[in-house]
Parts: C-alpha cells; structure tokens; sequence
C-alpha cells in the first residue's frame, strides 16, 4: 500500500504514520525527519536546510524530491510506503507522479487530516520525542506511562523541535495554507483523496482511517 498523509503542522501526520505503519508493514518516510537527520549529522542538504527549516519555510522542492527519489527504492519500503511530509506543493506531487510512473508504483491514497489551527499551536509546542527511539509524546495529550521514561524504549533522553515555538508554527501554518492545502483539491480530482477528522482522539483518528481506507 502507497499512501500520503497530508495535513497541516501538528495533524498528527507522524503519529498516524507510525500506526499505519505497525498495521499494514509499509514503510514511514517522513521528509522532515529526515531532513532533520542530515541537519544533526552536518551534510550539505543539512547545512541548507537548517535555516530554511527554523524560518517555518519550505526547503526547495529539488532538496526534498531527490530525497525521496532514493528513498522510496530502498528494500524497506518493499510492502509500501507512508510519505509523512510530502507532498507539499504542487511542483512536488507533479514530480512524485512522475518518479511513481518512473517505478512502475502506484498510489492507494491520499489521507487528508483536518484540525483547526488554534489546536496545531498546542499540539505543537506541547510535543516532545523520544531521542532514542523516536517515539512521539505531548505534554497533555501523550504523557509516557511512568514520569521521564519512554514507553518504548525505556530511555530517559527526551527532546524537542527548534521549529516547535509558538512564532514558528504560524509560519508553518501560513507555508501550508499558501502552498500545501492546494493539494487537497489536486488529489480530490484525481478521486484519491479521503479527508478524516483529525480533532478526535488518537485511537478514534487511527479507526477513521483504516475504515475509509478499507471502505475505498
Ligand atoms: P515536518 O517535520 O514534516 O513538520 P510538519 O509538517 O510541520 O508536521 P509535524 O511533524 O510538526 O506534525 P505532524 O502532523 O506529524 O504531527 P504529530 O503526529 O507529530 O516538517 C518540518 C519542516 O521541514 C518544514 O517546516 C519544512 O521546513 C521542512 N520540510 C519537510 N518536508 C518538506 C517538504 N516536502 N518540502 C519542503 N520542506 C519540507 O503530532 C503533533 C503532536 O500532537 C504530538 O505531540 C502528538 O502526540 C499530538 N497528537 C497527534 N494527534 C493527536 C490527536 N488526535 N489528539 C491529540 N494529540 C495528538
């Protein structure tokens, strides 16, 4: 199964993504994860993605289609992939058509997750991971089972997102009204395209999904 998550800045895109993941065996690429691993390990696309990325900008479409040009053929996304991140504009999912057909793959759907903008802010700046594992958590709504340690891994070595303060998710949220919502319309018109209600808790989010995705 070929998926897209699509949504704005705190939907719950990775937190969905890891569910399907778990469920269906395709493989989770997330474009800003993995932008913030070649920041941490100093590469070039690192170096130029650092600033763009803590500005709540977009990184260039060439940067993010390249990455997942190469991404999408490694062995692990032999039963699929989730894309967490991308597409974000439409000069993206033109070029994700393209390397698709390139591939001889085909895309299931497009999962839209709908929230309102007023809850991404609390979302966002509550959110904190596990730096080991990865695990996602929030200060409210996702708190580890036992105090400082993480449920998954059992580390003590949490942390949180540069772009995660309150002035920079408004710009990540104004980046996604200007340039990613017009892919909903996009994807709508070629029929690929199920909206969920991404306000409900996360377990109820997580069953909306797979009973439209199975619904399809
Ligand atoms: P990226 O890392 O993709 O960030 P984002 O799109 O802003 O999305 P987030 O990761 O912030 O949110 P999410 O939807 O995954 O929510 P989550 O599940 O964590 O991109 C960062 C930057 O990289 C961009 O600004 C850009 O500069 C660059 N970039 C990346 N891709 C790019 C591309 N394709 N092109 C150009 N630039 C690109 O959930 C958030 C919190 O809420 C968590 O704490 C979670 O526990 C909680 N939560 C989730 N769901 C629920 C729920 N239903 N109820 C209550 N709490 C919930």
């Amino acid at each position: 199964m070929n998926l897209i998550l699509l949504g704005p800045p705190g939907a719950g895109k990775g937190t969905q993504a890891k569910i399907i993941e778990t469920r269906s065996g395709a493989n989770q690429l997330s474009t800003g994860d993995m932008l913030r691993a070649a920041v941490a390990a100093g590469t070039e696309v690192g170096l130029k993605a650092q600033e763009v990325m803590n500005r709540g900008e977009l990184v260039s479409d060439d940067i993010v289609i390249a990455i997942i040009s190469d991404a999408i053929d490694a062995p692990d996304c032999a039963q699929g992939f989730i894309l967490d991140g991308f597409p974000r504009t439409v000069a993206q999912a033109d070029a994700l058509e393209g390397l698709m057909a390139e591939k001889h793959k085909t895309l299931d759907a497009v999962v839209e997750i709908r929230v309102d903008d007023e809850k991404l802010i609390k979302r966002i700046t509550g959110r904190f991971t596990c730096g080991n594992c990865g695990e996602g958590y929030h200060d409210e709504f996702k708190l580890p089972r036992n105090e400082g340690v993480c449920d998954e891994c059992g580390k003590s070595d949490f942390k949180r997102r540069a772009d995660d303060n309150e002035e920079t998710v408004r710009k990540r949220l104004a980046a996604y009204h200007a340039q990613t919502s017009p892919l909903i319309e996009f994807y709508s018109a070629k029929a690929k395209l199920i909206s969920v209600d991404g306000m409900k808790d996360i377990d109820d989010v997580a069953v909306e999904i797979e009973t439209k995705l199975a619904s399809m």
